[in-house]
């Protein structure tokens, strides 16, 4: 017999339930009850007892999302029906000429019902649920041979790895749903910034992003990549019976697969017009890209009398937005200079209108691309806007003339010292650890929301006191004098000392806190909290080998590598001594205290709480080490009852188990 008593197995239960609802308020609804570091804190608990206990894993545990090696190529996938793809509709005449077949075709006089939806700009990918379980995960490949991703698709968070079990629909018994995986667009920004500091090319829009973080061969790759799905449409369904486009998204909603809030069921083709517009008009609020609209005939009865004509269906067209492109011409190309000394060309553009908004610059990412392009200043370009969020050059269209030299860079145009640019990696580098722009950068970083988080430190003010050299390194922020600052531009003796107030203030800071303002490259917020948890000391995590960091969740080579290298730079070493000299760091933001009173006790709550909802009762008593139940039995140590308690508190008195007020539980937990 294995070590877990039932009790334990319970918790490890009562823990993966309370996280796959998390997960789903997150991740699906967009309506999270609780903080990230709150959910950290509870998956981590779930990886502490399974590793003590490996026999209670299962592969639909939410700690199993990144299980498989990476493999060499990927399996193919034959797709039960064929995924088929989309006719177009370009203009407005288009759409109603679909409208009018879809009428002739059926013999209909009246209008027909659609549904519409968004056209999302991603990757069609097709997910199987056999008995609620997901089995596999494949692209649509040709249309009837993809490619297995199933070790990827379970990394996406918003992809359940079991059904929930529904009310109103049974889970059936064999479900396909396809649908798109996208990267959002702020992920998109993001991780094209992490991959130019790391040297490596910049994917090209947010679709190539998605698709090739889903083709990574290394799922724990793709689950650094916050890729995201909307399931859009059926394959083949068994147990469960849908007869509308409609039925089935609400359908396969309550079952807890992500499905767009923004599809519409129109009692006409007029309403789909309308529906294109007034998307069309709010595309650019849309954290994903989305080319069309997808207009379907709502009744499958209907679907299948239409049935299809060279592979896409004649009940569905895809009705697309204009492309968003202008032409202007570049003034100038410059240099940025970024946190890891990273060397970005910008494009100084003459100021154009583009997808709502004026815009004037464009970076063009690294070097190579320039001379790839051949782009040079005086030449005018074809603009687009990648994933509608950042300018992007897409070609020269027009060679200035008489035409500029290409463009080279032999210094940093900040410090004037030497750059590298090492073989194989496209980027160019300042190599001087002290310019100023790479002080200036690190310093914003440290007092961003996420870090040290100073109010009152912003841009201007950190290019001015590095420029003034009243800043070099992290630890001068906190040996600044009001005088001196008061004698800034734009810095009077009242901001002066507001200022001065909120650096003292963010003299107390937590672990996770302090390891993502370090800038150590590839650890962000995320990684950080991570390593918080896992290591709760600095000394800890400086100390640690590469084996032991790689025992901490979504750490693999790489980011080990890159903490291994920042804590053995002498220089970093001695600046973080420096900097430690004026700062405490405190506890973890997430109570983590363990009460004496509650460690090992198990609870039971029954009734409504005043104070706070059951799920934050719940995780109080695990953040403090004890363990939820949901039924009372003889193992039971309290069941706390708030009003109206139901039969759980008739069972308590039975068994003679202490009942605890709401009130009673708090002071416990506080101890
Ligand atoms: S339904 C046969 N709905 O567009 C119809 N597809 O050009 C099956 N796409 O490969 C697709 N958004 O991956 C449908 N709301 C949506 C969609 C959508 C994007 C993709 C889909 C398909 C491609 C066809």
């Amino acid at each position: 017999m294995s070590g877990a008593s039932a009790e334990t197995r319970a918790q490890v239960e009562h823990l993966r339930d309370l996280i796959n609802r998390h997960n789903y308020l997150y991740y699906v609804l967009d309506a999270p009850e609780i903080t990230d570091a709150e959910y950290d804190e509870l998956l981590h608990r779930l990886e502490t007892l399974e590793r003590e206990h490996p026999e209670l894993v299962t592969p639909d545990s939410p700690t199993q999302r990144v299980g498989a090696a990476p493999s060499e190529k990927f399996a193919t996938v034959k797709h039960r029906l064929p995924m088929l793809s989309l006719a177009n509709a370009m203009n407005a005449d288009e759409m109603r000429e679909f409208d009018q077949r879809v009428r002739r075709m059926l013999k209909v006089s009246g209008d027909i019902e659609y549904v519409a939806e968004v056209k999302f700009d991603g990757l069609a990918v097709e997910l199987v649920y056999e008995n609620g379980m997901l089995v596999v995960g494949s692209t649509r490949g040709d249309g009837v041979n993809g490619e297995d991703v199933t070790a990827n698709i379970r990394t996406i968070k918003s992809v359940p790895l079991r059904l929930m079990a529904a009310r109103a629909v049974r889970v059936p018994s064999l479900l396909e749903v396809r649908g798109e995986v996208i990267l959002p667009r702020k992920a998109f920004v993001r991780l094209n910034e992490e991959r130019l500091a790391r040297g490596e090319a910049p994917f090209a829009n947010p679709r190539n992003a998605a698709a090739g973080s889903l083709r990574q061969l290394d799922p724990r790759v793709t689950s650094r990549r916050p890729l995201d799905v909307f399931c859009h449409s059926p394959g083949v369904i068994e147990g469960a019976g849908f007869s509308t486009q409609w039925d089935f998204l609400e359908g396969i909603k309550t079952l807890g697969l992500k499905v767009n809030p923004l599809s519409r069921l129109c009692p006409s083709v007029s309403a789909v017009f309308d529906y294109w517009a007034e998307l069309a008009e709010r595309r650019h609020e849309l954290d994903y890209d989305a080319d069309g609209v997808v207009a379907k005939v709502n009744s499958f009865e209907l679907q299948e009398r239409l049935g299809e004509v060279s592979r896409s269906p004649r009940w569905a067209v895809a009705y697309k937005f204009k492309a968003q492109q202008a032409h202007t011409k570049i003034r100038k190309i410059s240099v940025s200079v970024g946190r890891t000394g990273t060397l970005t060309p910008v494009a100084d553009l003459e100021p154009v209108r583009l997808a709502g908004v004026t815009i004037s610059s464009a970076s063009l990412h690294n070097f190579d691309e320039i001379q790839r392009k051949d782009i040079r200043e005086g030449d005018t370009i074809l603009l687009e806007r990648a994933g509608d969020v950042i300018p992007y050059v897409v070609r020269v269209t027009h060679k200035g003339s008489p035409r500029a030299k290409p463009f080279t860079v032999e210094h940093c145009p900040e410090c004037g010292g030497s750059i590298a640019h090492e073989e194989g990696e496209v980027a160019y580098v300042c190599i001087n650890v002290n310019c100023p722009a790479r002080v200036r950068e690190s310093i914003r970083h440290f007092a961003s929301k996420a870090c040290f988080d100073i109010e009152g430190l912003g841009d201007k003010l950190v290019a001015q006191l590095v420029e003034k050299k009243l800043v070099r390194e992290l630890a001068d922020l906190y040996l600044l004098k009001p005088e001196k600052l008061a004698a800034l531009e734009r810095m009077g003796e009242l901001s002066s000392r507001n200022l001065i107030a909120n650096i003292e203030r963010s003299r107390s800071v937590t672990l996770d806190r302090l390891i993502n303002a370090l800038g150590i490259p590839h650890v962000g917020e995320h990684t950080a909290r991570q390593l918080a948890l896992e290591f709760g000391s600095l000394d800890e995590l400086r100390s640690a080998d590469e084996g032991r960091l790689r025992q901490v969740r979504d750490i693999g080579p790489e980011i080990a590598h890159s903490i291994l290298a920042y804590f053995a730079e002498p220089r970093n070493r001695a600046g973080l001594e420096r900097l430690l000299e004026h700062i405490v760091i405190k506890p973890l933001e997430a109570p983590a205290k363990v009460s004496a009173a509650v460690r090992g006790k198990t609870f039971v709550l029954t009734g409504a709480l005043e104070r706070m909802t059951r799920a934050e009762a719940e995780r109080k008593i695990l953040a403090a080490g004890g363990k939820v139940s949901s039924s009372v039995s003889g193992k039971t140590d309290y069941v706390v009852a708030g009003s109206e308690p139901g039969s759980k508190l008739d069972r308590a008195r039975e068994l003679g188990v202490t009942v605890l007020s709401e009130a009673d539980l708090l002071s416990m937990i506080e101890g």
